[in-house]
């Protein structure tokens, strides 16, 4: 397949919108730029379409897809929605929460991998809403990345995995948050489980009702035996090839534990930090911005993952964030991609 670029430039972004609207019409592919990652779309209301995203990511298809619509009222032929979804969205919306909702039989079995509920997002992004609104339908849509690998927050890692499996790439430049959007679940009792840290925060999600819960996977492994909320939770996630390793622990420490290490190591750390880390003969830090200052990690985090495969290091290093605010989001990612290898120092 060949796929086509175009780079939104504003120079004829109407058209290139428009092409790539008729293309998901037409049961195409189409990844766009969001707030939180590049999405890989096709129409949500076409059963054919929910496969070819499947093979494109090569993604097992009893993961279910995100339905990405305009409005928040535009989820109403395709979910039940409630008062507690309409306060959220009067909060939230557009912008980086999910919220699963009850499907209805409008959206293809394929499509929620046959649970009879349904992902809702509605981006901020303005080309992910001018391209939703344009094609007239909700676009189902996973992250851009093959599965397993970190998802795309620029165009060139986009094409890194994605070149010859879409028709189309909308190249929008990097996207400003940098991990995927907030996910919960309104469960019957009037609460909310959050099933996928973001940057909307369980501080700001908890005022919204009594019984606001944390699903377990969110802090860790799953045990065994244990039922999965979110099917994306049992998979493998966000993992650079290389070998990743949480340092956790005071800066003393984490330099001598480094200090001991033989190879060629890239290591995350912190702006302040930088200047000790280069004393360190075998390490080459590079920084995520400053301690304070989550979202610069945020920002970069999949980016950086992508990037230090392409360096030759034997292992990768990282700090292990406070698991509140949005390092709560930050703390998920970085445990899966590192495997639970959390060093403690
Ligand atoms: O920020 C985002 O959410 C991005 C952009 C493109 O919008 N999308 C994204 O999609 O991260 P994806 O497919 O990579 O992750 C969606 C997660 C998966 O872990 C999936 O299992 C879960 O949402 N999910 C989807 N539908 C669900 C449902 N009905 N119940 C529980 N979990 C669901
Ligand atoms: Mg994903």
């Amino acid at each position: 397949m060949l796929t086509e670029l175009f780079t939104l430039n504003g120079e004829g972004d109407g058209d290139k919108i428009r092409r790539a609207a008729a293309c998901i019409r037409e049961g195409g592919l189409v990844v766009f730029p969001t707030e939180t990652v590049y999405g890989l779309g096709g129409d949500a209301t076409d059963p054919r379409a929910a496969e070819k995203i499947y093979a494109a990511k090569g993604r097992p298809s009893d993961n279910p897809l995100i339905i990405h619509i305009a409005s928040p009222a535009d989820a109403e032929p395709y979910a039940v929605l409630c008062p507690l979804y309409e306060r959220l969205a009067a909060a939230f919306m557009p912008g980086p929460l999910t919220v699963i909702l009850p499907v209805r039989p409008s959206i293809p079995r394929s499509v929620t991998a046959g649970l009879d509920t349904v992902a809702v997002r509605c981006p901020r992004h303005p080309v992910a809403r001018a391209l939703i609104a344009e094609a007239g339908v909700p676009i189902a849509a996973p992250s851009a990345n093959l599965s397993g690998s970190p998802s795309p927050t620029c165009a060139s890692h986009v094409a890194e995995d994605m070149n010859g499996r879409v028709d189309i790439i909308l190249d929008g430049g990097d996207c400003e948050i940098g991990l995927e959007s907030t996910i919960v679940k309104l469960e019957p009792d009037g609460g909310l489980t959050l099933l996928r840290p973001g940057a909307i925060t369980p501080e700001q999600l908890a005022p919204f009702t009594e019984n606001f819960r944390i699903a377990d996977a969110v802090l860790g492994r799953l045990k065994a035996g244990e039922r999965v909320l979110s099917p994306g939770m049992k998979y493998k996630h966000y993992a650079p090839k290389l070998p990743l390793f949480l340092l956790d622990g005071p800066l003393a420490a984490r330099l001598s534990y480094l200090e001991q290490q033989e190879g060629k190591c890239a290591v995350l750390c912190y702006e302040e930090e930088l200047a000790a880390f280069s004393r360190l003969p075998s390490c080459v830090p590079i920084s995520v911005g400053k301690q304070s200052d989550p979202s610069a990690l945020a920002h970069r985090l999949f980016y950086l993952l992508r990037e230090a495969d392409k360096g030759s290091y034997t292992r990768l290093y990282a700090p292990l964030p406070r698991p509140d605010g949005l390092g709560l989001a930050l703390y998920n990612r970085m445990i899966r991609a590192a495997a639970d290898h959390i060093i403690r120092v």
